[in-house]
């Protein structure tokens, strides 16, 4: 395909058929409602054909400091024709412009292209898939309840330490989703710990979750697998080990590793120590 037949664009709510038909044919958990809040809070491109058909995309979510390039994806029939490392050049060079570090979590064929295009490998993460009811979620929720409207300021203070950068619209958009796994973990009247969690096109995926330690977050996560039904995704940081086997021994198995990469030598922002689950490789 002569690359004068592709029509390189915004991406907008016009092309939210085409985006869909993008992450589904790559087996991706993206609903409609997923689309549309992320181009609502970042900016992306498209490749289009003169037929009308959407065969490439790529996001920007700005934060301060740096952004998340997320949804880099191709159509299985037009891969390996230079599309994806198009638009992920009109990205870098928006963030460039900006000011703005790229950073991103790469699957093992996407963290092909972006080493080619300087970016470099920082921590990991593992995909969880749930498909059936967990093995022991025995109750250890002393400290856990609901998320009020009074915790936004402790939970959005710990999620930029651990993030990097205030993400409130996103987290606040999260909470609407799936208000039942809306939950903080608190001890001697401070927030330790909090999880957020959203529908999906394949299941509903838990995360993120931003706490002070794996113990917390076991507290955060056995309550929650008491209030939602499987199949589910969990997206948990390699370093948080006991978080790790404990998913495990609730019948979770491995999916798929991410590699988080950030551009140009930068080191990765926030407190990685901190992060637990995140909240999908799309969104960091
Ligand atoms: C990853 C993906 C976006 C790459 O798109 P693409 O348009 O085929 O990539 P490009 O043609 O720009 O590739 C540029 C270079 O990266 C490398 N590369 C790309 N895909 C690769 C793969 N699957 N394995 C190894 N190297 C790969 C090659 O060196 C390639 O150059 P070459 O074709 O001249 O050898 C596409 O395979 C895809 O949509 N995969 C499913 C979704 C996904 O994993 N997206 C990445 C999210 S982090």
């Amino acid at each position: 395909m002569a690359s004068t037949e592709l029509r390189e664009h915004a991406l907008g709510d016009a092309q939210l058929d085409g985006c869909l038909a993008l992450s589904r044919a790559a087996g991706w958990n993206q609903n409609a409602a997923d689309w549309k809040l992320m181009l609502e809070i970042g900016r992306g491109w498209g490749l289009t054909l003169a037929d009308g058909t959407l065969v490439a995309s790529t996001l920007v979510l700005p934060y301060r400091g740096f952004a998340w390039v997320s949804m880099v994806l191709v159509l299985p029939a037009h891969r390996r024709k230079g599309y994806a490392s198009r638009l992920l050049r009109r990205a870098l060079a928006d963030l460039e412009a900006g000011g703005l570090t790229p950073m991103l979590d790469a699957t093992p064929a996407g963290r092909a292209v972006y080493l080619q295009e300087g970016f470099g490998d920082r921590w990991g993460f593992r995909r969880y898939q749930l498909q059936s009811a967990p093995r022991a979620t025995r109750a250890r929720a002393t400290d856990v309840r609901p998320l009020n409207a009074g915790d936004w300021q402790p939970i959005l203070a710990l999620d930029a330490q651990a993030f990097g950068a205030s993400r409130e619209p996103l987290l606040r958009a999260l909470a609407a989703r799936l208000p039942q796994v809306a939950l903080v973990a608190a001890r001697e009247g401070a927030i330790r710990g909090y999880l957020l969690g959203r529908d999906g096109r394949e299941a509903r995926q838990l995360g993120p979750l931003v706490a002070d330690e794996p113990e917390t977050a076991i507290a955060l996560l056995a309550t929650a697998l008491g209030r939602v039904t499987p199949p589910l995704y969990l997206d948990v940081a390699d370093h948080a080990a006991p978080l790790v086997a404990w998913v495990k021994a609730q019948g979770c198995v491995e999916q798929r590793p991410f590699t988080r990469m950030a551009h140009g030598g930068q080191a990765a922002p926030g407190d990685a120590s901190k992060v637990m689950l995140v909240a999908g490789p799309e969104l960091g």
